[in-house]
Protein backbone atom coordinates (compact mmCIF):
# COMPACT_ATOMS: atom_id res chain seq x y z
CA UNK A 1 0.00 0.00 0.00
CA UNK A 2 1.79 3.21 -0.89
CA UNK A 3 1.79 6.25 1.72
CA UNK A 4 -0.55 8.46 -0.06
CA UNK A 5 -3.04 5.94 0.80
CA UNK A 6 -2.23 6.26 4.54
CA UNK A 7 -2.30 10.34 4.74
CA UNK A 8 -5.85 10.06 3.47
CA UNK A 9 -7.34 7.57 5.83
CA UNK A 10 -5.16 9.41 8.42
CA UNK A 11 -6.87 12.74 7.60
CA UNK A 12 -9.81 11.37 7.62
CA UNK A 13 -9.74 9.76 11.11
CA UNK A 14 -8.54 13.25 12.54
CA UNK A 15 -11.06 15.03 10.90
CA UNK A 16 -14.25 12.74 11.91
CA UNK A 17 -12.54 10.96 15.01
CA UNK A 18 -10.14 13.79 16.49
CA UNK A 19 -7.37 10.86 16.25
CA UNK A 20 -4.12 11.77 15.43
CA UNK A 21 -1.74 9.24 14.05
CA UNK A 22 1.39 9.28 13.10
CA UNK A 23 3.35 8.22 10.09
CA UNK A 24 4.85 5.70 12.01
CA UNK A 25 0.90 4.21 12.45
CA UNK A 26 0.77 2.69 8.96
CA UNK A 27 0.51 -0.86 10.05
CA UNK A 28 -1.49 -0.42 12.59
CA UNK A 29 -4.25 1.10 10.19
CA UNK A 30 -3.82 -1.68 7.59
CA UNK A 31 -4.01 -4.53 10.31
CA UNK A 32 -7.04 -2.34 11.82
CA UNK A 33 -8.84 -1.32 8.36
CA UNK A 34 -8.15 -4.70 6.71
CA UNK A 35 -11.74 -6.49 7.11
CA UNK A 36 -13.51 -3.27 6.33
CA UNK A 37 -12.06 -2.56 2.92
CA UNK A 38 -12.46 -6.80 2.39
CA UNK A 39 -15.93 -6.28 3.95
CA UNK A 40 -16.64 -4.18 0.99
CA UNK A 41 -15.32 -5.68 -1.40
CA UNK A 42 -12.62 -2.53 -2.34
CA UNK A 43 -8.99 -3.26 -3.29
CA UNK A 44 -7.03 -0.80 -1.95
CA UNK A 45 -6.99 2.10 1.53
CA UNK A 46 -7.49 4.29 -1.01
CA UNK A 47 -10.81 2.78 -2.70
CA UNK A 48 -12.20 2.28 0.94
CA UNK A 49 -11.16 6.23 1.66
CA UNK A 50 -13.43 7.06 -1.76
CA UNK A 51 -15.89 4.62 -0.03
CA UNK A 52 -16.23 6.35 3.19
CA UNK A 53 -16.17 9.79 1.35
CA UNK A 54 -19.23 8.74 -0.45
CA UNK A 55 -20.73 7.02 2.82
CA UNK A 56 -20.24 9.75 4.97
CA UNK A 57 -23.12 8.19 7.34
CA UNK A 58 -22.94 7.44 11.04
CA UNK A 59 -22.79 3.21 10.48
CA UNK A 60 -19.74 3.39 8.23
CA UNK A 61 -18.26 6.05 10.32
CA UNK A 62 -18.94 3.78 13.68
CA UNK A 63 -17.29 0.73 11.81
CA UNK A 64 -14.63 2.79 11.49
CA UNK A 65 -14.30 4.10 15.10
CA UNK A 66 -15.14 1.02 16.31
CA UNK A 67 -11.88 -0.92 13.85
CA UNK A 68 -9.31 1.89 15.05
CA UNK A 69 -10.12 3.60 18.82
CA UNK A 70 -8.13 1.56 21.51
CA UNK A 71 -10.70 1.04 24.04
CA UNK A 72 -8.26 -0.32 27.05
CA UNK A 73 -9.92 0.59 30.34
CA UNK A 74 -9.51 -1.07 33.64
CA UNK A 75 -11.67 -1.24 36.67
CA UNK A 76 -10.40 1.31 39.34
CA UNK A 77 -7.91 3.23 36.28
CA UNK A 78 -6.12 5.25 38.29
CA UNK A 79 -7.70 5.33 41.42
CA UNK A 80 -6.35 8.62 43.05
CA UNK A 81 -9.02 10.31 40.86
CA UNK A 82 -12.09 7.84 42.22
CA UNK A 83 -10.42 8.37 45.44
CA UNK A 84 -10.57 12.11 45.21
CA UNK A 85 -13.83 11.72 43.85
CA UNK A 86 -15.59 10.29 46.80
CA UNK A 87 -13.82 11.72 49.55
CA UNK A 88 -13.32 15.46 47.89
CA UNK A 89 -15.15 16.19 45.05
CA UNK A 90 -18.43 14.01 45.07
CA UNK A 91 -19.42 15.45 48.99
CA UNK A 92 -18.57 19.26 47.84
CA UNK A 93 -20.98 19.39 44.78
CA UNK A 94 -23.55 17.60 46.86
CA UNK A 95 -23.08 19.95 49.77
CA UNK A 96 -23.39 22.81 46.98
CA UNK A 97 -26.61 21.37 45.30
CA UNK A 98 -28.32 20.42 48.72
CA UNK A 99 -27.77 23.97 49.67
CA UNK A 100 -29.44 25.24 46.48
CA UNK A 101 -32.86 22.69 47.01
CA UNK A 102 -31.67 21.15 44.41
CA UNK A 103 -31.09 17.40 44.39
CA UNK A 104 -30.40 16.50 40.60
CA UNK A 105 -26.68 15.46 40.17
CA UNK A 106 -25.49 15.32 37.11
CA UNK A 107 -22.18 13.31 35.87
CA UNK A 108 -20.91 12.64 32.37
CA UNK A 109 -18.48 9.86 31.78
CA UNK A 110 -17.28 11.52 28.26
CA UNK A 111 -15.12 8.36 26.86
CA UNK A 112 -16.77 5.33 28.66
CA UNK A 113 -14.98 2.40 26.82
CA UNK A 114 -16.58 -0.97 27.81
CA UNK A 115 -18.22 0.72 31.23
CA UNK A 116 -15.46 0.03 33.87
CA UNK A 117 -15.15 3.59 33.89
CA UNK A 118 -18.97 4.42 34.48
CA UNK A 119 -19.78 1.59 36.76
CA UNK A 120 -17.20 2.81 39.41
CA UNK A 121 -18.63 6.44 38.97
CA UNK A 122 -22.39 4.80 40.26
CA UNK A 123 -21.26 3.09 42.95
CA UNK A 124 -19.19 6.26 44.19
CA UNK A 125 -22.66 8.26 43.84
CA UNK A 126 -24.76 5.74 45.18
CA UNK A 127 -22.43 4.79 48.32
CA UNK A 128 -22.77 8.29 48.79
CA UNK A 129 -26.68 9.44 48.48
CA UNK A 130 -28.33 5.62 49.00
CA UNK A 131 -29.35 6.64 52.08
CA UNK A 132 -31.20 9.46 50.41
CA UNK A 133 -32.20 8.04 47.25
CA UNK A 134 -35.19 9.12 47.55
CA UNK A 135 -34.56 12.59 47.44
CA UNK A 136 -32.13 12.78 44.59
CA UNK A 137 -32.29 12.13 41.14
CA UNK A 138 -28.40 11.65 40.20
CA UNK A 139 -28.15 11.10 36.07
CA UNK A 140 -25.24 9.27 34.94
CA UNK A 141 -24.36 9.74 31.53
CA UNK A 142 -21.81 7.49 29.67
CA UNK A 143 -21.03 8.03 25.97
CA UNK A 144 -18.26 6.43 23.76
CA UNK A 145 -17.81 7.05 19.86
CA UNK A 146 -17.41 3.16 19.69
CA UNK A 147 -20.86 1.05 19.69
CA UNK A 148 -19.15 -1.82 20.11
CA UNK A 149 -17.33 -0.67 23.34
CA UNK A 150 -21.20 0.56 24.40
CA UNK A 151 -22.72 -2.76 23.64
CA UNK A 152 -20.17 -4.18 25.82
CA UNK A 153 -20.77 -1.71 28.51
CA UNK A 154 -24.23 -2.32 28.50
CA UNK A 155 -23.71 -5.75 29.12
CA UNK A 156 -21.99 -5.36 31.78
CA UNK A 157 -20.50 -8.31 32.48
CA UNK A 158 -16.56 -9.13 33.30
CA UNK A 159 -14.22 -11.40 33.98
CA UNK A 160 -14.11 -12.13 38.44
CA UNK A 161 -9.87 -11.40 37.93
CA UNK A 162 -10.81 -7.81 36.82
CA UNK A 163 -13.38 -6.89 39.03
CA UNK A 164 -10.99 -8.55 41.94
CA UNK A 165 -8.97 -5.08 42.56
CA UNK A 166 -12.49 -3.54 43.56
CA UNK A 167 -13.14 -2.97 47.08
CA UNK A 168 -14.61 -6.05 48.75
CA UNK A 169 -18.16 -4.52 49.81
CA UNK A 170 -18.24 -2.98 45.81
CA UNK A 171 -17.72 -6.49 44.97
CA UNK A 172 -20.70 -7.88 47.26
CA UNK A 173 -23.08 -5.43 46.46
CA UNK A 174 -22.76 -4.85 42.60
CA UNK A 175 -21.82 -7.77 41.28
CA UNK A 176 -23.68 -11.02 40.53
CA UNK A 177 -21.82 -14.08 39.79
CA UNK A 178 -22.84 -15.37 36.06
CA UNK A 179 -20.80 -18.46 35.17
CA UNK A 180 -16.98 -19.30 35.99
CA UNK A 181 -14.96 -17.08 36.05
CA UNK A 182 -17.06 -13.79 35.32
CA UNK A 183 -19.48 -11.39 37.15
CA UNK A 184 -22.29 -9.06 35.87
CA UNK A 185 -22.96 -5.80 37.51
CA UNK A 186 -26.56 -6.31 39.00
CA UNK A 187 -29.71 -4.70 37.59
CA UNK A 188 -29.95 -1.68 40.14
CA UNK A 189 -26.76 -0.61 39.31
CA UNK A 190 -26.88 -0.79 35.30
CA UNK A 191 -29.62 1.09 35.41
CA UNK A 192 -28.25 3.94 37.36
CA UNK A 193 -25.82 4.70 34.16
CA UNK A 194 -27.76 5.78 30.81
CA UNK A 195 -24.83 4.41 27.52
CA UNK A 196 -25.35 6.72 24.08
CA UNK A 197 -23.15 6.98 21.31
CA UNK A 198 -21.57 10.50 21.27
CA UNK A 199 -18.45 11.65 18.76
CA UNK A 200 -16.49 14.50 21.20
CA UNK A 201 -15.82 15.81 17.21
CA UNK A 202 -19.59 17.07 17.18
CA UNK A 203 -19.44 20.61 17.33
CA UNK A 204 -21.28 21.40 20.32
CA UNK A 205 -22.69 18.67 22.96
CA UNK A 206 -26.24 18.02 22.42
CA UNK A 207 -27.69 18.62 26.20
CA UNK A 208 -30.05 20.69 27.61
CA UNK A 209 -29.24 20.61 31.07
CA UNK A 210 -25.29 21.02 32.83
CA UNK A 211 -23.11 18.51 34.29
CA UNK A 212 -21.22 19.14 37.67
CA UNK A 213 -18.92 16.28 37.18
CA UNK A 214 -17.38 15.28 33.52
CA UNK A 215 -15.01 12.16 33.57
CA UNK A 216 -12.82 12.34 30.18
CA UNK A 217 -10.27 10.33 30.93
CA UNK A 218 -7.09 9.03 28.87
CA UNK A 219 -9.08 9.77 25.11
CA UNK A 220 -7.38 13.80 25.22
CA UNK A 221 -4.35 11.60 24.11
CA UNK A 222 -5.00 10.81 21.01
CA UNK A 223 -6.09 14.14 19.70
CA UNK A 224 -3.80 16.93 18.19
CA UNK A 225 -3.53 20.40 21.04
CA UNK A 226 -6.25 21.79 18.85
CA UNK A 227 -8.46 19.53 18.99
CA UNK A 228 -8.09 19.03 22.87
CA UNK A 229 -8.52 22.89 23.12
CA UNK A 230 -11.85 22.35 21.52
CA UNK A 231 -12.92 19.30 22.98
CA UNK A 232 -12.22 20.87 26.57
CA UNK A 233 -14.04 24.52 25.53
CA UNK A 234 -17.21 22.22 24.69
CA UNK A 235 -17.06 20.29 27.89
CA UNK A 236 -16.30 24.17 29.49
CA UNK A 237 -19.92 25.32 27.57
CA UNK A 238 -21.79 21.69 29.16
CA UNK A 239 -20.86 22.16 32.76
CA UNK A 240 -22.03 23.95 35.83
CA UNK A 241 -20.24 26.32 37.32
CA UNK A 242 -17.90 24.72 40.21
CA UNK A 243 -18.13 22.09 38.55
CA UNK A 244 -15.11 19.19 37.87
CA UNK A 245 -13.37 18.26 34.55
CA UNK A 246 -11.57 14.98 35.27
CA UNK A 247 -8.80 14.12 32.82
CA UNK A 248 -6.24 11.17 32.62
CA UNK A 249 -3.63 11.37 35.09
CA UNK A 250 -0.91 12.36 32.24
CA UNK A 251 -3.16 14.58 30.32
CA UNK A 252 -3.34 18.67 31.15
CA UNK A 253 -5.30 21.62 29.67
CA UNK A 254 -2.30 24.16 28.43
CA UNK A 255 -2.99 27.34 31.00
CA UNK A 256 -3.35 30.37 29.45
CA UNK A 257 -5.27 28.21 26.36
CA UNK A 258 -8.01 27.19 28.89
CA UNK A 259 -10.90 28.89 31.29
CA UNK A 260 -10.64 25.94 33.83
CA UNK A 261 -9.04 26.20 36.82
CA UNK A 262 -6.36 23.46 37.70
CA UNK A 263 -6.68 21.54 40.79
CA UNK A 264 -4.34 18.96 40.46
CA UNK A 265 -2.64 16.05 38.31
CA UNK A 266 -5.60 16.00 35.28
CA UNK A 267 -8.37 17.62 37.56
CA UNK A 268 -9.95 20.43 36.46
CA UNK A 269 -12.50 23.03 38.07
CA UNK A 270 -14.78 25.75 36.13
CA UNK A 271 -14.59 28.74 38.28
CA UNK A 272 -17.86 30.11 39.93
CA UNK A 273 -18.65 33.82 39.79
CA UNK A 274 -18.16 33.56 43.94
CA UNK A 275 -14.88 31.76 43.28
CA UNK A 276 -14.63 28.08 44.81
CA UNK A 277 -11.81 25.37 45.00
CA UNK A 278 -11.15 22.82 47.14
CA UNK A 279 -9.93 23.52 50.51
CA UNK A 280 -6.31 23.80 50.54
CA UNK A 281 -5.51 23.08 47.12
CA UNK A 282 -5.10 25.55 43.79
C1 LIG B 1 -8.23 4.36 26.05
S1 LIG B 1 -9.98 4.43 26.19
C2 LIG B 1 -10.18 5.26 27.77
C3 LIG B 1 -11.35 4.71 28.53
C4 LIG B 1 -11.54 5.29 29.94
N1 LIG B 1 -11.93 6.67 29.89
C5 LIG B 1 -10.30 5.14 30.77
O1 LIG B 1 -9.65 6.12 31.13
O2 LIG B 1 -9.94 4.00 31.10
C6 LIG B 1 -10.37 5.74 25.03
C7 LIG B 1 -11.82 5.75 24.61
O3 LIG B 1 -12.09 6.95 23.89
C8 LIG B 1 -12.99 6.65 22.85
N2 LIG B 1 -12.88 7.68 21.80
C9 LIG B 1 -11.89 7.86 20.88
N3 LIG B 1 -12.18 8.89 20.07
C10 LIG B 1 -13.36 9.39 20.49
C11 LIG B 1 -14.20 10.45 20.04
N4 LIG B 1 -13.86 11.21 18.99
N5 LIG B 1 -15.37 10.68 20.70
C12 LIG B 1 -15.72 9.91 21.76
N6 LIG B 1 -14.98 8.88 22.22
C13 LIG B 1 -13.82 8.62 21.59
C14 LIG B 1 -12.56 5.27 22.37
O4 LIG B 1 -13.59 4.62 21.67
C15 LIG B 1 -12.20 4.60 23.70
O5 LIG B 1 -13.28 3.87 24.23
Amino acid sequence: MDPGDHRRIRALIQRELGITLGEDKSTLITSRLRHLVEKYALSSMDDYVDWLESHRDAAALGELADAISTNHTFFYRESAHFECMAQRVLPEVVERLRARNRFDLRVWCAASSTGQEPYVLAMIIDELLRNEANRWRAGLLATDVSQEALDVARRGEYAADAVSVLPERWVKRYFEPIDEGRMRIVESLRREVTFRRLNLMRPSYPFQSRFDVVFCRNVMIYFSAEIRRAVASRIYDVMSEGGYLFLGLSETLERGATEFRFVGPGIFQKPMRSGSVIAGEE
